[in-house]
């Protein structure tokens, strides 16, 4: 990668969730995230995937709930980084990394500005799915991750393309990796 592109390192960018009061079970959440991305990772090729944003990205794709728990926390994660000078692939990875992604008419459901938010790189896809495997601090399964979710909240239109976006990109991320 480009040597100026402006990517923190691991103590660096948990400092910084420190540093903006992310509460602690979501930083414990964001570095469950980035274990598990790294894992993922780990059976791919190491030419198709750049380890060390899947890192700092998982460590920080929750950084905008310093300030909300709604979806806007992706947005707000994404200005936060872009403001401080971070590498744009890292906040594309905070914006892209709710449910399965967000198209427009999601990201209009749920109050966000009219645009897509998917995830479109491998790294942008790895934290996604790695962020639905992990419940809290827990690992959960892609299934079990959305039977709660559609329990909670029904089967609803928005949740139901999320799941099959998810699916999509398990598979996709399986047929990588060795
Ligand atoms: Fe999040």
């Amino acid at each position: 990668m480009a040597s100026e592109e402006n990517l923190p390192n691991s103590y660096f960018a948990f400092d910084l969730l420190k540093k903006l009061k992310v509460p602690y079970h979501v930083r414990r959440h964001s570095l469950k995230v980035a274990e598990k991305a790294l894992d993922l990772a780990e059976k791919m090729d190491e030419n198709d995937v750049d380890k060390d944003l899947i890192e700092i990205g998982g460590i920080l794709h929750d950084i905008g709930r310093s300030k909300t728990h709604g979806f806007k926390h992706a947005i707000i994660g994404a200005k936060i980084l872009k403001e401080r000078g971070f590498s744009k692939r890292l906040s594309r990875i905070c914006e892209t990394h709710m449910l399965g992604g967000l198209d427009k008419e999601d990201a209009k459901q749920v109050g966000l500005p009219e645009r897509d938010y998917m995830p479109l790189t491998l790294e942008e896809k790895i934290i996604c799915l790695a962020d639905k495997h992990i419940a809290g601090t827990k690992d959960v399964s892609i299934e079990q991750r959305f039977e709660k979710w559609f329990s909670k909240y029904g089967k609803t239109q928005i949740l139901t393309k999320a799941k099959e976006r998810i699916d999509i990109i398990k598979k996709e991320i399986e047929n990588l990796s060795k």
